[in-house]
């Protein structure tokens, strides 16, 4: 797989469990891009980004992520590929019980960071990014809406991932956070990453333009132009 393309499939089949989803799933994606995933509720949406971070096996076809072969990949593995992603849901997930510092420090413990210091440092380096500089002290249910988001958008970038995968992560939010979200999904393509978010708000697609791949009747095709 040529270092430019993060994400490269061919002929694969997505699957929960016996049930085949979408069939013959082909598309690359390269560093830098944001891409949205479109299609109507039980299309497969989600199964497809599940695909993508190994919560779902391939069983057949060609499929790389971040440098890594889903066929060979051994389970073992798997947290070596997720250190490469960020992963952005729809309700957040963060842990209610502690706060925004602790939330992102655990993330961090849990993959394998052990320098206090510079686990600080990265800390406060998410937080301002993404416009939380001062709120590292604040517990979830202090927070709205949209700066939770901002939180899971940080966490997702501790590990300066090479992919972020983002399901509906305006599903939640109400216009103006959801905009204040898609800037900074916008803004991290921009230093190289690539963003790939599945969507149902068309409304975002005038302001925000990008390439779109569609998930229907079973497969995922390309939209030859972008929605205006
Ligand atoms: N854990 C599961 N076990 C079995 N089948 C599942 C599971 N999760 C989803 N499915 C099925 O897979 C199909 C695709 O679901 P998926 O969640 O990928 O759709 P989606 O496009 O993300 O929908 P939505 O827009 O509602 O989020 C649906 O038919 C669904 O019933
Ligand atoms: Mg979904």
């Amino acid at each position: 797989m040529p270092l430019d393309k993060v994400i490269d499939f061919s002929g694969v089949p997505v699957f929960q469990r016996d049930a085949l989803i979408l069939t013959d799933v082909s598309f690359t994606i390269e560093k830098g891009e944001f891409v949205y995933i479109i299609g109507r509720t039980g299309s497969g949406k989600s199964s497809l980004l599940k695909t993508l971070y190994a919560e779902l096996p391939v069983k057949s076809g060609s499929a790389h992520v971040a440098g890594y072969d889903l066929r060979k990949l051994r389970s073992r593995e798997v947290p070596y590929l997720r250190r490469k992603l960020g992963i952005v849901f729809q309700d957040f997930q963060l842990l209610t019980d502690r706060n925004v510092n602790e939330n992102l420090l655990f993330v961090m413990k849990a993959t394998g960071w052990k320098d206090k210091r510079k686990m600080e440092s990265r800390m406060e380096d998410v937080l301002e990014k993404v416009g939380l500089g001062t709120k590292g002290f604040k517990m979830p249910y202090q927070l709205s809406q949209g700066e939770q988001q901002r939180v899971g958008v940080a966490r997702a970038l501790v590990n300066d991932p090479d992919i972020v995968l983002a399901d509906e992560p305006t599903g939640n939010l109400d216009p103006e956070s959801s905009r204040g979200i898609m800037n900074l999904l916008f803004d991290i393509r921009k230093s190289g990453r690539a963003v790939i978010m599945a969507t149902h708000d068309y409304s975002l697609f005038r302001d925000f333009k990008a390439r779109t791949l569609k998930c229907e009747k079973g497969k995922m095709e390309a939209l030859k132009y972008e929605i205006n």
